[in-house]
């Protein structure tokens, strides 16, 4: 069998934005007392030492104190993340309930909420369950509102419900969960919730595009694919459209830095347009721009092999443009979005750049490329000095740049770093908002020089200290005339191990700052 044909074939048809519009779940508000709900899961709070949530207390009484039974016994503490399954309970109409705990009641913020939420759906789908109706009213988080809850319950749904199997033969099988509910705390409240609802079921969507994209070979998602994603998704979109530029073109605009990293390899580098519009047409836009490197090899300057594969997720960057594109369209922002992704395959060959090779880039500045592995800032400073032509307000770029990152954050956060200051704080907000957080790094001109190049303007790596803060500085040469920030994700896009596999960030993060933008 010719594996690699077979799938060669299959990724012709597939497409992963097309797969992101298929409903597998729904979503409702349902009210009634929990003893009363006609669902086949019911989950409701316990919080630490035992103690029933008011929902709890309700099932308890119903079902003759099988509750408080368990706690009793030992068998349930309460504590946030565990969960207990009960099936059959007699008394009440629900075919089990789910006993999610919450940790301590004074403690309790988003942060222990959504994590209530994601290992409630952990442990539903280990089981059968057709629906899930949330009875979590009583457990008010500090800092968040009850609509937050309901767009993080759909949110976690989608993303729980997400699994990998394009290249598998035999496919995962789908999750058995096919409504949620969660129950209104005030009849008034209904039509905010489904709105709540509906928004969280789209940016879960989102994220899952952006995984699944990470989550494809190389041999698949090549720049050519990923421009295919984003034609695609402008075809599905009234008010959204794509542009691609082949490498011609682009020689055309000048982008020597960006057409160096692609030199080596048979593939096309694309730089990929996407503008979603949704104000008035003389709008400035706000830019989101992403590392598009497919796979990246170190091109001359050749990685070690150990672990290599998961330079496949050198994409991730590209990805969360192209999704966070199509949630913004989803979602109908009144704002214009102008998305770009500068993707390339990165590889050694004979055409391929040389240490000490000096490129030209589109800015007119020249750079002494001493290392062909530092070739994230190559495609994206040609990326950035493109998108000037739109005029943005702002400006975000998201690159899996340096394993600096990692070696700083580990896989927590996605590592901040900008020219202004009040978009900083903005884009922090947006990550605390949405838990897809930023933590801030310096930007300061200390850094600089140790770019300097006797040979170019400017050299492409500044040597092997604070690696994230120099790739920045890089960065940095490009963007004076912009607010400007940039989202090392190196150590945020995706996880090594037994869970290998992109996690869809830092979509979250970009859904929220741009829906705090007004147009
Ligand atoms: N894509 C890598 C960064 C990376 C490495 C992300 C490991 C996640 C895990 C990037 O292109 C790269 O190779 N960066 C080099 C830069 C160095 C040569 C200045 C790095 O971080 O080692
Ligand atoms: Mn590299
Ligand atoms: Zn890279």
């Amino acid at each position: 069998m010719n594996l690699g044909l077979s799938i060669k074939v299959r990724a012709a048809k597939y497409s992963a934005i097309e797969e992101s519009l298929k409903e597998f779940m729904r979503y409702s508000v349902k009210g009634g007392s929990p003893d009363k709900i006609v669902t086949e899961c019911i989950v409701v709070a316990i919080w630490s030492n035992g103690r029933l949530s008011d929902e709890a207390k309700i099932l308890d009484t119903k079902t003759k104190k099988l509750i408080s039974g368990l706690i009793r016994s030992g068998d349930l503490k309460g504590n946030l993340g565990e969960t207990h399954l009960i099936y059959h309970p007699p008394g009440i109409k629900s075919k089990r309930i789910l006993l999610a705990g919450a940790g301590e009641k004074k403690k309790f913020n988003g942060a222990s909420a959504n994590k209530l939420i994601i290992s409630a759906f952990k442990a539903c789908l280990k089981i059968e369950s057709a629906s899930i109706h949330f009875c979590i009213n009583s457990c008010e988080p500090s800092d968040r509102d009850r609509y937050w809850i309901a767009s993080r319950i759909s949110q976690e749904a989608e993303i729980a419900g997400y699994r990998y199997g394009t290249t598998k033969s035999k496919k995962p099988k789908a999750w058995a969960t096919k409504t949620v509910s969660l129950p209104p705390k005030v009849s008034g409240h209904r039509k905010s919730l489904e709105s709540s609802l509906k928004r969280g079921q789209a940016i879960g969507k989102a994220v899952n595009v952006a995984r699944e994209l990470g989550n494809l070979p190389g041999n698949i998602c090549t720049p050519t694919y990923l421009a295919e994603q984003a034609t695609s998704l402008a075809n599905k979109n009234r008010r959204v459209s794509a542009k691609i530029l082949s490498e011609k073109q682009m020689a055309r605009l000048g982008m020597g830095s960006l057409l160096s990293v692609s030199a080596g390899s048979a593939e096309e580098a694309k730089l990929i347009v996407i503008e979603y519009s949704g104000a008035k047409a003389n709008t400035r836009p706000h830019a989101i721009v992403g590392k598009g490197i497919t796979f990246d090899t170190g091109g001359i300057s050749l990685k070690s092999s150990g672990g290599m594969d998961e330079m496949k997720f050198d994409m991730c960057g590209a990805a969360s443009v192209i999704a966070t594109m199509g949630c913004v369209a989803e979602l109908k922002l009144p704002i214009n979005v102008v998305g770009l992704v500068a993707a390339a395959e990165n590889m050694p060959g004979s055409k391929a750049t040389k240490p000490g090779d000096i490129v030209t880039t589109m800015s007119g500045k020249t750079v002494e490329i001493l290392n062909t592995d530092a070739e994230g800032r190559l495609v994206l400073c040609d990326a950035l000095t493109y998108v000037e032509r739109f005029k943005p307000q702002t400006v975000i770029d998201i690159a899996t740049l340096t394993g600096a990152a990692v070696a700083t954050f580990g896989s927590y956060v996605n590592a901040l770093l900008s020219n202004n200051q009040s978009l900083a704080e903005t884009i922090i907000e947006s990550g605390e908002q949405c838990l897809d957080r930023a933590w801030q790094l310096p930007l300061w001109d200390d850094y600089q020089h140790l770019l300097n190049s006797n040979f170019a303007d400017i050299a492409n790596i500044g040597g092997p200290r604070a690696g994230t803060i120099t790739a920045a500085c890089f960065l940095s040469r490009f963007t004076k005339n912009q607010k400007w920030a940039h989202l090392d994700i190196a150590g945020s896009a995706w996880h090594s191990g037994a869970q290998k596999g992109a996690t869809g960030r830092p979509v979250s993060l970009l859904v929220e700052y741009l829906s705090k933008q007004k147009a």
